[in-house]
């Protein structure tokens, strides 16, 4: 990552107190998982049904943009199912032997997590075609001629994989997940009662008004939404009586720099950049990536979503076109719109 942003989608692997809020702040079943209603009442029947026939639930795969629940989703999965849950990631996962490893390993009814599963390799993600079709591991045994393959049963188990982007998974591992699910950006209401009860996890006291600006600047985004409160949290701790208001939280977020629709420097300078050196585009994802010094999956998977979400950036088939919403936003004048009119 080219800055250390504030709403930065991602979390920083060495930065022990952001994970360790994480784990504190994480719901373990769906009724305190806020929002996704849709999402749950799937996922409930489905586990209703699974419990009811004594099968293991069907492979799932949830995907969307980082900070949404994902992760989170899939440990209420394994606590609904009362199943052990076994986590891991795609780059974790070096050799075919690893994930042999961990698939024997496996008891009946567990999860098992892939994390960014569009990173696996794909000599890695063969193994998976049988495994999650036929519960069977094929391994070969030794090389050459005098080679042979040899065929072990594995406990039935549930693989959930979560994944930024679809697009870069084969069809044959799509194909065998009995449910995909896209989690969805969610609902100011819905970031802000994820706001209170992170509030009142964490024992702050959050007054009036303060809990709706800062679920309006938190990118529809549950992890920028708890990350935003902790820092208006300090901001309050050390400049006031550490109860939020919405002076306390104005203040914090002005210096913090995240604007009224939760964008931050970063996202501003990306969308100035196709106004004022592409007259508002289209450009390309490679330009931006070179504009902004960010790498491409970045500008895909961290800025597009919300921007696009929130009607500021659109994907056309020649390129990204910034909206006259953004130029509004950022006080610019639209291409088509004259400067001075005198016409009354
Ligand atoms: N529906 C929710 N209700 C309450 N809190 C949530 C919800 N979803 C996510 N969170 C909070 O947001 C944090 C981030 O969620 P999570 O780690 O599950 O995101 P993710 O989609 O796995 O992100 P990534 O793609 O980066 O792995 C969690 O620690 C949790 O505290
Ligand atoms: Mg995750």
């Amino acid at each position: 990552m080219a800055v250390e942003r504030i709403i930065n989608t991602g979390i920083s692997n060495d930065d022990q107190q952001e994970q360790e809020l994480e784990v504190t702040l994480r719901p373990h079943d769906f009724a305190n998982y806020i929002g996704q209603s849709r999402l749950k009442q799937n996922l409930q029947l489905a586990i209703a049904a699974a419990k009811k026939r004594g099968d293991p639930l069907d492979h799932i795969l949830l995907y969307g943009p980082p900070g949404l629940g994902k992760t989170t989703m899939a440990s209420v999965i394994a606590n609904e199912m009362g199943a052990q849950i076994r986590i891991t990631s795609g780059p974790v996962i070096e050799r075919a032997g690893d994930l042999a490893s961990l698939l024997t390993n496996l008891s009946d009814g567990d999860i098992l997590f892939i994390d960014e599963i569009h990173r696996l390799n794909r000599t890695i993600e063969e193994v998976l075609y049988s495994a999650m079709e036929d519960f069977k591991l094929d391994i070969m045994l030794g090389k050459g001629p005098s080679a042979r393959s040899l065929r072990l049963d594995l406990p039935k188990f549930t693989l959930i994989g979560a994944t930024t982007r679809t697009g870069n998974l084969a069809a044959p591992l799509l194909d065998r997940f009995g449910m995909i699910h896209r989690l969805e950006f969610y609902k100011p209401e819905e970031i802000r009662q994820i706001i209170e009860r992170a509030a009142s996890i964490l024992q702050v006291r959050i007054a009036g008004d303060a809990a709706d600006e800062l679920s309006r600047r938190s990118r529809l985004t549950p992890r920028i939404a708890n990350r935003l409160l902790k820092r208006v949290r300090d901001y309050a701790d050390v400049n006031g009586d550490g109860i939020i208001d919405t002076v306390v939280s104005g203040q914090a977020l002005q210096l913090l720099e995240v604007d009224e629709l939760g964008l931050d420097p970063a996202d501003r300078m990306l969308l100035l950049a196709i106004i004022d050196s592409y007259k508002g585009g289209p450009v390309g994802v490679e330009t931006l990536a070179a504009l902004t010094a960010e790498e491409r999956s970045t500008i895909e998977d961290f800025y597009e979503p919300y921007l696009m979400q929130i009607g500021l950036l659109e994907r056309t088939p020649r390129g990204r076109k910034v909206t006259p919403k953004a130029y509004q936003h950022l006080g610019r004048v639209t291409r088509d719109e004259p400067e001075q009119t005198n016409l009354v």
